[in-house]
Parts: structure tokens; sequence; C-alpha cells
């Protein structure tokens, strides 16, 4: 644990390192607990630095064995060593080598963060700060060196050896033993070492690079799994084409590895040439993973791709810059994914996904800005906020500046600061000098936090034929932030006449609106739009253009026009999700007043006439189906809310789908059954969707004839998309088929933990009374693991972040259970623990009662002695006034 009180870190505070780095190289003796690491620095005075300094370097629970000076032993008296320092108060005033003897116990790390092992085999995890787990180092992702790496084995306990850039040297050693030696031409920082060594299978492929580099590829797994290694490796050949297409951006080096590794804190991480993985994130055939898990792996084998040039090449000078390579880089693979798949349906997926986890960040207690200017614990930043609400921001850069100049700009950017350590600022200016426009006022997206609220009121005067628009902004306050400067808000625009089409965009001065885009830039802002010759409807912030919640005055018949014929695909989803917001909102107040939830037929008839248009492609007409999460409707309520009543009128208007729409429901659910083996690509995923939602809709009937068509499904499905589906609807309904498929699912797949965490999901996500009980006693059943971060999102993280009524039991005992568990993983694995307690975060949005306990919860983590910096830090904000 540690020991000493740390002070939050200061974006304003920023200096650059008094050392630099030129060389590292490194020696390992891989051993399960006791494993020396010899590192040889060269380091030298920086000369933007100043005067001279003494040499101060990061440790982590770190025990020295020996340091030394230009080939001397230190005495002493020379430095200080503890755990998270070593100090040489006066060094050489001049380029020196530093050599540091540390040892670590990769056994014994349980934190995942630094040297560890995952089912015997060594790897490691150095961002943010792990590196300093491993030996004593300026841990700043400014000081970037050029790394050799030496790891020497048991040959029988680890005869794979792999670490970043080139192999240059293997072979055998007497005594069982031999080494391998890399090195990675590329400067970078620490935080992008790894090293690899164990007993691990592997695929090979190779790639051709525009200018002509021949590249091996490889991806290890546990031997044995070698075959759901497939498609991980087609992605990543995509990926690689498709960011020489999109950004001219070229791989460099000779060799690109990617290991899967079982124990992991996070998705993957972007290590140079040897980028580590969640086994969840790599391994798939179509009968051990769904449509959705391949679309992740897709989409996380390019983002750790991407980041060869965000990230890599072009790093953060700090961690508040966290955003310049997590945001961008979150951007290229919505893009990658896009081109890859259907645009609209990825953009509905991204938008829903924003919505349901960052608006809701956003709008409680742990909201902070996509560049945070203070932080107690780093690892507490690689949020939602700063991941797509960091894309979004890149989002808008290209809405605003138009594909060709957005390009320009990241051209730019790459010749610029190639080799650098850059920040936010760096970046955005790119865009300006690409584009000669002005992103000062713009730079607030960085800076403020919470989600703008856009008012949008449309008049129309028919004597006149105009159309005015009246736009005003609020963001609201946020910890810290009490009040607000006005947003840079580019709003695509269109108005779309009674017969369905876009009106030509004429304002009175005699403008043209180029590509519909409306930028409000002020507390309040006013266009007149002329030659309007009929009442049209208001269709704008199309394909969401920025983050902001839009109200606009628009009319029920305005939302249906819009469903049926908007332009812009993805305001024809929206108007659908208006019209089911309005409804289930309502329907909450209703049910909290003991009355029984409304019925719109102006919705049902909207999806009526979605379901009935050829045109559209399935997976589209699947997400209009789906009506916003829970999450996201308590959010749009914002106080005293009821996850009970929620729920309700979210299953009473699922139900009245499956019955309004029955006929519908069952012919696609007929039409679309399989052809064919099974495939991957979108457009059959989008089949699969399509009919697994109309599946679910009609088991929302309750049904038998339905029930029996999803415990059928679940018997014959030939992939697990299918199968899955099916248990899920299954899950959903007190009927002795769940129970029975429940069981039959463990019996097939309980030796494959991958699959056995979907059946922890389903469990953990039933909204029933019983399940609270039920995931207590699955803690305890063979195939779950506290030590195992995979085992416990799926079985406790889905409880506390995908179970709103039942994590937020009126009783309290939900959050008790996770208090208790965060309380148990924190002195094994802060990182994992403070995710976990992050499902606190709209505890204040609750109704009385259940705030009380939730509140209650937090306060006795908090009280607990010994916590983690992590855990400590995210209580701490969450129980704040502000
Ligand atoms: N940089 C990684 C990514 O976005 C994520 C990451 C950050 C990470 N810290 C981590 C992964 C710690 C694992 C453990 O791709
Ligand atoms: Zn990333």
């Amino acid at each position: 644990m540690r020991t000493e009180e740390h002070r939050p870190v200061r974006l304003s505070e920023y200096r650059p390192p008094d050392w630099l780095v030129e060389t590292v190289d490194l020696d390992f003796k891989l051993h399960p607990t006791q494993t020396p690491v010899r590192a040889t620095l060269k380091v030298k005075p920086n000369p933007a630095a100043g005067a001279p300094a003494p040499l101060v370097l990061d440790g982590d629970e770190l025990s020295l064995i020996s340091v030394k000076i230009d080939g001397q032993l230190l005495p002493t008296d020379r430095f200080t060593a503890t755990p998270e320092r070593l100090t040489i108060a006066q060094p050489p005033n001049r380029p020196f080598t530093l050599e540091i003897e540390t040892l670590v116990d990769p056994k014994g790390n349980t934190q995942l963060s630094g040297l560890y092992q995952s089912s015997g085999n060594y790897c490691t995890q150095c961002e943010a700060e792990g590196f300093r787990r491993i030996t004593y180092y300026p841990d700043r992702p400014d000081v970037m060196a050029v790394y050799t790496t030496r790891i020497e084995a048991d040959k029988a306990e680890a005869p794979v050896l792999l670490s970043n850039g080139n192999l240059k040297e293997s072979g055998d050693l007497p005594g069982g033993k031999h080494f391998a030696v890399w090195h990675d031409p590329w400067p970078k920082p620490a935080y992008l070492f790894a090293l690899v060594g164990g007993r691990l299978g592997h695929i090979e492929d190779k790639f051709v690079t525009k200018s002509g580099r021949n590249v091996t590829l490889r991806i290890y797994v546990e031997p044995g799994k070698e075959n759901r290694a497939g498609y991980a490796m087609d992605s990543l050949k995509r990926s690689m084409r498709w960011d020489e297409e999109a950004f001219g951006r070229e791989y460099d080096l000779d060799i690109f590895m990617v290991v899967a590794v079982s124990d992991f804190n996070m998705g993957a991480m972007e290590n140079k040439g040897l980028n580590v993985f969640n086994d969840k994130y790599v391994l798939a055939t179509s009968t051990t993973a769904t449509d959705s898990d391949y679309v992740s792996i897709e989409a996380i084998i390019a983002h750790e791709y991407f980041h060869n040039w965000t990230g890599n090449r072009i790093t953060c000078r700090d961690w508040f810059q966290l955003c310049l390579k997590e945001g961008f880089t979150v951007y290229r693979d919505q893009e990658f994914t896009s081109d890859q798949r259907s645009r609209v349906v990825t953009r509905i997926g991204d938008v829903r996904a924003l919505r349901t986890h960052q608006f809701v960040e956003d709008a409680g207690p742990l909201a902070h800005p996509v560049r945070p200017e203070l932080y107690r614990e780093i690892n507490n930043f690689y949020t939602t906020t700063v991941y797509e609400k960091g894309a979004e921001v890149v989002r808008m850069i290209h809405t605003m500046l138009g594909p060709a100049l957005f390009r320009q700009g990241t051209d730019l950017y790459f010749e610029r600061h190639d080799g650098e350590a850059a920040t936010v600022e760096q970046f955005v200016i790119c865009f300006a000098d690409a584009s000669g426009r002005d992103f000062g006022q713009f730079m607030r997206w960085y800076s403020q936090a919470g989600t703008p609220e856009i008012v949008a009121t449309g008049t129309y005067d028919a004597g006149a034929k105009t159309y005015r628009l009246d736009l005003a902004q609020v963001t609201p306050p946020t910890p810290s932030q009490p009040t607000k400067e006005p947003m840079v808000i580019p709003l695509v625009t269109g108005l779309i006449g009674r017969d369905g089409r876009d009106l030509p965009l004429k304002l009175d001065n005699g403008t043209t609106i180029d590509r519909g885009l409306l930028v409000l830039d002020k507390p309040a802002q006013s266009f007149v739009f002329t030659g309007i010759n009929e009442r049209p409807a208001l269709s704008t912030n199309r394909n969401f253009s920025a983050p902001i919640k839009l109200t606009a005055n628009l009319a029920p018949d305005d939302l249906r026009l819009m469903a049926a014929h908007d332009s812009d695909p993805f305001n024809r989803w929206q108007a659908v999700q208006t019209l089911a917001t309005q409804l289930l909102v309502g329907n909450v107040a209703r049910i909290r007043a003991g009355q029984d939830p409304e019925v719109d037929e102006g919705l049902l008839d909207a999806l009526a006439i979605i379901m009935a248009d050829k045109k559209l492609e399935p997976a589209f007409v699947a997400e209009t189906l789906l009506p916003p999460s829970e999450a996201d409707i308590a959010r749009e309520i914002g106080r005293d809310v009821d996850p009970d009543a929620i729920f309700r009128s979210r299953a009473a208007l699922r139900a009245l789908m499956g019955l309004h729409l029955n006929k519908a429901l069952s012919s696609a659910y007929e039409t679309l059954a399989n052809r064919g083996p099974y495939s991957p690509d979108a457009v059959s995923a989008g089949h699969r969707t399509l009919r697994n939602v109309c599946l679910d809709l009609l088991a929302a009937t309750q049904e038998s004839h339905a029930i029996g068509l999803a415990a059928r499904q679940y018997q014959q499905a030939d992939n697990m998309t299918d199968r899955m589906a099916a248990l899920a609807t299954l899950s959903l309904h007190d009927v002795p088929e769940r129970a029975a498929a429940l069981d039959d699912f463990y019996q097939r797949y309980k030796d494959d933990p991958l699959i056995i965490d979907k059946w922890f999901v389903l469990q953990a996500a039933t909204p029933d009374p019983k399940t609270l009980d039920r995931v207590k006693a699955l803690t305890s059943h063979p195939a779950f693991s506290m030590k195992n971060p995979n085992r416990v999102r799926s079985l406790i993280g889905a409880f506390a972040q995908g179970n709103q009524t039942q994590f937020n039991r009126p009783d309290g005992q939900g959050y008790e259970f996770i208090a208790d568990t965060i309380l148990t993983l924190d002195p094994a694995n802060p990182q994992l623990a403070s995710r976990m307690s992050t499902a606190f975060k709209s505890w204040r949005a609750l109704e009385a009662g259940r705030r009380g306990r939730a509140q209650a919860a937090l306060k006795r983590i908090a009280d607990k002695s010994g916590l983690s910096r992590d855990v400590s830090d995210i209580v701490q904000r969450a129980l704040a006034d502000t």
C-alpha cells in the first residue's frame, strides 16, 4: 500500500523534466517471485530545464539492489532509495550512465500493473505509471528514449520471449535457459514498454505497406486457441490498410505483435510493436463469440494499431493530455468501423453509448473536463469523458472543417509533431493553421465539463414565408465549475417540407448555409430562413454533430415526419428515440402516481412505417426498435429517480411494441431466418440483430408461443450470437425454460471461461429481486474468481453497472454488496476496485430513500483505513458537496 500522502497533480504546475534519457538497456532474468531487473540508462541534463538539479526517479513498491554511475558502485550516502523514489542529490552535471538493479515479484503482483503473471505467463502493463513498478525511472511521457531489452528465462517455463521493436539476437544458454534481445529504434515514453514471456502459440501473416515495407504480423494466444485468432488478424490487416488510406499513416517496424492474456485490467494496450490484449478482445469463432464480440475485436484491434501514430509516434506531454491520444484514436477507430460496416448504425451505437455512459458521468459528481486540470490518481481518468467525449470533440472539428481541411490538419499534425510529446493546444492549432480558422473559443470543449443544453425554437411566419430559428445554450454547473462560458456548437441542420424533402436553406441576409452547418457560439442566436412556403419540421444536430442535449419545439407529427422521411438517417432514428423518451418519461410519472402507463399510437405508427420500409437496412431497423436505456432515461429525468418505475415504464413500452407490431415482428422473425453458414460481416450480423430484437419484443408480451420460439432458437442455434440472444430473452422471464437453458449453457461451455462470463453477465443483469442472492451465491461458484478481472466484471460489474433495479434495490442491499466487493478487491487490485466504485456515479439523482442508502455505503467505503488512492479518490469525489 502507498504510505506517503500524495498531493494532487495540477496541469498548471507542469515543468519540463530536469533530466532526459537517451537510451535504456534492460536486462530481465525472469523468475516467478524474484526477477532481477538491470536498467542501464544514458541520462543527460535537459538543456531546456535550467540549473543543475537532483536526479529524482519514480518507483512503486520497488526494492533496490544496487546503483552505479559510469560503472562505479554508488556509495549509500550519495543517494536515498524508498520503494517510491530514488534520489541522487548531486549527480554529475553532464551526460552519464546510470545502472540500477531492482528485484521484482511477478507472481505476487496482483495489481496487474508492472511485471506480473497471467496463467503462468509473464507480461507487463506500464500505462499509466506501471514502469516504475519494474525499475526506478523518470516515469513521465515527455521523457522518450530508445530501448533495448534482453530477456533471459527458463526455456521450458518461457519458450516465447518478446519485447518492443525488432528481434536482434536469441539463443540457448546453459542450464536449460535461453535469451532474446529486442531493440526498438523509435524513442518512446516508458508507458509504452512491454515484455512478454511464456508458453504461447501464435498465428502469423504478413502485410506489405504502401511504400513496400514487409511486416510480419503475429498474434500470440494460449496454446490450442490459435484457431480463434483469425478474425483479429483479419481486422489488423484491414486496420493497417485503412490507416494508410484515410490518414496516410504507415507502419514503421518489421514486425507487429499482439499477445492475448487472460488477466488484464482493461481492454488492450498499445505498447510499441507489441500490443497486449485482454483475450476477450482477440479470441472469436462463430460458436464462441457473438456478433458484438466480433465488432469489439475489430474496433479494439484497430484502436490499438492506430495508437502507433496517435499515441506512440506522437505521444502526450503529460497525462493531462490523455485525450490527445485517446480521443483522437477513438475518433479514428469509430471512422474505421463506419467504413467497414454501416456508417449510420455505427453512429447510432456510438451515440447510444455516449448518452448512457458519458452523459451520465457528466451529469454526476464524477463529471470532469475532457482535459482535466487536476488529478489525484491518473488511472481514474481513463474515462468515457476523456475517450468518447474526446472523440466527439475531434469529430466536431471534422464537421466544421469538412473532410479536406480536416485531413490537411491531421497531415500537418503528423508532420509537425512526429517524435514529440505534444499537447492538446498543439493538436488544435494544426487545424487552425490548415484552415485559417480560429479555434480559441472552441478550446472550451476541453476545459468545461458538463453536457451543453440547447433549446431550439422554430417559428413559422406564413405571411412572410420565413422560418425563424432561435437557439439558446446553457452548460450546467459541474464539480468545481459553477459557471460556464458559451461553447462553439456545430449544428448540422435541415428544414423538412411536408413531402419529406429538405428545403433549400437561405438566410434573410442572402447567404446560403453550406452543408446545413449552423454554428452557435453565443448564449443565444437566431437564424431567419426565407422562401419557406410551408411550416417545415426542424431537423437539427443531424448525425449528432455536437454532443449536446437538444430540446426542440417539435410537434409529434414533425417527429413522425422525420422518422419516416428525414434525409439524415441518424435523425430518423433520433425522431423515434425522442418520441419514445417523451412517452417513457411521462409514464414514469404516471406509474409513480399509481396510474397506468399511456400508449403512444404515433410512436407505434412510426415504428410500423420503419419496419415496412424495405429500403432500410435491418441493423438500422433493429436500432429503432430499441428504446433508450434505463440509465439514459434516469439521466433525462435528472432528480428523484425511481429505477423501478423506469424499468416498468420501459417494460410496458416493450410489451406494447410486441403486441401492436406482432405481425410485422413475427414475419420479420420468419423471413430473416438463417440461411447458409455463419459469417461475421455487418450485413449478416444485421439480419441476426433484427431477428433477435423481434424475438425479444415478441417475448416481451409474455406469450407462451414467443417463449417457445426463444427456447427453440436456444436449442437449435448454430452460432453463439443466436444462442446468446435467445438465452438473454429467456433470462428476462420467470419461466421454466429459463432455468433449463441456463443449466444447459453451463454444461455446454463450462470449460471456456470467456463463454462462462456471458453466463455470469446474464444472471447478474436479470431484473429480479432474487438476483442479488444468486450473484452472491455465484461468487462461490468454481468458475468464478475474484482474482480475474473478466470474471469480476462479468458477474459483479454487470450487476452494479448493468442492473439498474437490483443494484438500486430499495433496501440498499445492492449497494452494501458492492461496497463489500470494493473493499475485498481493493488491497489486491485497486484499479479494478476503483472501476467498480464508479457504479455509484449517479447516486445523488436517486429518490431520497435510495440516496441515503447509497450515501451510507459510500461513507462506509470512505471510512475504511488503508484504502488505495484509486478508490479513495473516487469515493471522495462522489461524496463531495461539489
Ligand atoms: N491506453 C490503453 C488504450 O486505450 C488503455 C489503458 C490505459 C490500459 N491504462 C491501462 C490498459 C491499464 C490496461 C491497463 O488502448
Ligand atoms: Zn486507447
